[in-house]
């Protein structure tokens, strides 16, 4: 399996997707295979987010040595799961796909945990620290969904 976590940035939520997902697989045998982007410029190439570094840690989860990138039109045929952490992710990745594509394994990250509900992983960048946490602990609750459904 091939997992790609989407978000704005690439360094707040996504970062943790990543984390925790590469670490459930790990724990379960899996050989799969997780990455993570953005569908913005502003953060291509840096860390993830000291917070996010930071809550990932708590929960001895090491990101450190992750790097933003950005979503790419190429990242629809290489990743059988692709995941919008938020709507507004989703709406800007299908801009940069285009038209006339085959989209159906692109999902709401959250759509996993509360079924056609289209709720977004809240945005913790502008807020405190307590919100990295929440939103630690809906993308673990996320990703054992998504591990037991595909393992
Ligand atoms: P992320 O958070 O999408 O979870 O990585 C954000 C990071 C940076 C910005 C927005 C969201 N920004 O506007 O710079």
């Amino acid at each position: 399996m091939r997992i790609l976590m989407v978000c704005l940035g690439n360094i707040c939520r996504s970062p943790i997707a990543e984390g925790v997902m590469k670490t459930l697989a790990q724990q379960h045998h899996l050989p799969w295979e997780v990455d993570s982007a953005a569908t913005e410029n502003y953060h291509i190439g840096e860390p993830p987010h000291r917070l996010s570094q930071k809550v990932c840690l708590q929960h001895g989860i090491d990101i450190s040595q992750q790097r933003a990138r950005k979503f790419t039109k190429a990242d629809l045929a290489k990743y059988d799961l692709i995941y919008a952490m938020a709507t507004d992710v989703y709406k800007e990745m299908m801009a940069i796909i285009g038209p006339n594509q085959t989209t159906n394994n692109v999902h709401l990250f959250l759509n996993e945990l509360h079924p056609n509900q289209n709720e977004s992983v809240p945005d913790p960048y502008y807020g405190a620290e307590d919100g990295y946490q929440t939103v630690y602990n809906l993308i673990e609750a996320t990703c054992n969904i998504i591990i037991n459904k595909y393992k």
